[in-house]
């Protein structure tokens, strides 16, 4: 299968989170991971599997990848491609603040918004949109996300209809 992990990361967090489901799944795809910056729409050739990721910042994905997945043409994942959002996080538990979590209760973080906009792209979602935690807003991660980035990768890759 033909994987991409299209990310962006201010602090590295999400990076590493990219990194780890790269390193997960390489033994048996064709897997790539690319930031936002570098990205071409030829990469989207043949391809079988897109996963985006971004850290939240201020309830939203960063504007790189707003401006990019905006940017896509409406059709530009309609060739069978399946698509997969995360996001990286603070807890609102651990910052501990009523007002946080009210604004979280309203506007939410970036997974959601990228998933959405992967199916304007006509995109085939193939999980619901997930998040890894950082401990701080710039990390490091909490233990065990990049395992569990790991084995969330490992899913869905099973999950693709073999051709
Ligand atoms: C300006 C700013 C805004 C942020 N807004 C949110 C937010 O709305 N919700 C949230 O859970 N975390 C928020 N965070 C924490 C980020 O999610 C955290 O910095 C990010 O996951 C780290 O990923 P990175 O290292 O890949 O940049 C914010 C951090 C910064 C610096």
């Amino acid at each position: 299968m033909k994987v991409l992990i299209l990310y962006d990361s201010v602090f590295g967090n999400t990076e590493k989170i990219a990194m780890a489901m790269q390193r997960a799944i390489a033994p048996k795809h064709t897997v790539t991971a690319v930031r936002v910056g570098s990205f071409t729409t030829g990469m989207l050739d043949d391809l079988d599997l897109l996963v985006v990721g971004s850290p939240t910042r201020a309830f939203r994905p960063t504007k790189a990848v707003v401006s990019l997945l905006k940017g896509l043409s409406s059709d530009a994942l309609a060739q069978g491609i399946h698509t997969a959002a995360f996001d990286t996080r603070v807890s609102v538990e651990e910052v501990n603040s009523k007002l946080l979590s009210a604004m979280v209760r309203l506007f939410g973080y970036a997974a959601q918004p990228i998933d959405k906009q992967l199916t304007r792209c006509k995109g085939t979602p193939i999980a619901q949109p997930t998040w890894f935690f950082v401990e701080d807003k710039e990390g490091p991660l909490r233990a065990g996300e990049e395992e569990r980035a790991a084995a969330w990768i490992g899913q869905l890759v099973d999950r693709l209809p073999m051709v």
